[in-house]
């Protein structure tokens, strides 16, 4: 079983996006009972939360089911219970890293750094681009279920 806990400021945009792309293209391989994927925030901002509606809408468009999200934090504990946990820029990196209190095992990785493009994932929150958000998070997810598949 690999646990993967995806991470952004709110987790109503990008992180439940990266849990529900990474999802299908799990079940899309028949992998789903090798999978544990989540998502949570850096933030408390938007506890309980649903998915905002445009990430909602562009997930729809693309043909990946979504759940009933509510958005949730992060904790500490959340470090002992997952194999990689997976932020989308280098502020919910920093985050990650306080709450974690550390990152002694390597496993807070940014989306992007694992493809050949690095970088973040803007926030489209703030930018209102979320094609270009589900562009990068799709390289991202292919990009991290090729090292998965290729590594554990
Ligand atoms: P996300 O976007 O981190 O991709 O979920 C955000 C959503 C809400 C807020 C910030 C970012 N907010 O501050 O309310």
């Amino acid at each position: 079983m690999i646990r993967v806990l995806f991470v952004c400021l709110g987790n109503i945009c990008r992180s439940p996006m990266a849990e529900y792309i990474l999802k299908e293209m799990v079940a899309r391989r028949g992998l789903t009972p090798q999978f544990y994927i989540n998502s949570a925030a850096t933030s408390s901002e938007e506890w309980g939360n649903p998915i905002y509606p445009p990430a909602r809408r562009k997930l729809q468009e693309e043909g990946v089911p979504v759940g009933d999200h509510r958005a949730v934090q992060m904790m500490a504990g959340d470090y002992a219970r997952y194999d990689l946990l997976i932020g989308m820029d280098a502020n919910n990196l920093r985050a990650m890293r306080r709450i974690a209190g550390g990152d002694p095992e390597g496993k807070l990785r940014r989306l992007l750094d694992f493809t050949d493009r690095p970088g973040d994932v803007a926030d489209p929150w703030y930018t209102g681009d979320f094609d270009a958000a589900y562009a990068d998070i799709a390289r991202g997810c292919e990009a991290l279920l090729t090292y998965l598949t290729d590594t554990k």
